[in-house]
């Protein structure tokens, strides 16, 4: 059973789409074996978003990211790190297609609701990271 990190962003809390967002990823099949509400701080920000830190746009991604809290999660599932990416939708909300999270939900890049791993190896670390383990 693989395992991926998936953190719901603060414009999911402030909209009121946790339980809508968390109702997808149940009903795909995963399993949340665990979730937790955090305030983020710049400095695990920066680690967390350490490749894109020289990016145009990563002042305003750490200031939104730190403007509320984020519903933190651990999702397990068979081949979960690409099932959750698909159901999330493109990062991209201009490509983020109908059906989506992103696509149904997200009207900007930045604010595009939901985190989630891209490798094996980057959920592990992101695990590690969020819960220690
Ligand atoms: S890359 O280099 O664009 O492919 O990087 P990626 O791994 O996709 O991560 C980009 C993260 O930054 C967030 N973000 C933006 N991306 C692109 N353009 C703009 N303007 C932008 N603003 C914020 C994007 O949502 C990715 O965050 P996560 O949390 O990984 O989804």
């Amino acid at each position: 059973m693989e395992k991926t990190y998936i953190m719901l962003k603060p414009d999911a809390m402030k909209r009121g789409l946790v339980g809508e967002i968390i109702s997808r990823i149940e009903k795909k099949g995963y399993t949340i074996s665990r979730i937790e509400t955090k305030v983020l701080t710049a400095e695990v920000l920066k680690e967390h978003y350490a490749h894109i830190a020289d990016r145009p746009f990563f002042p305003d991604l750490v200031n939104y990211m730190t403007s509320g809290p984020v519903v933190a999660m651990i999702v397990e599932g068979p081949d979960v790190i690409l099932g959750m990416r698909i159901l999330m939708g493109a990062t991209k909300f201009e490509e983020a297609t109908p059906g989506t999270i992103r696509g149904d939900y997200a009207y900007c890049t930045t604010e595009n609701l939901i985190h989630g791993s891209d490798s094996a190896e980057t959920a592990a670390a992101e695990i590690k990271r969020f819960f220690g383990c």
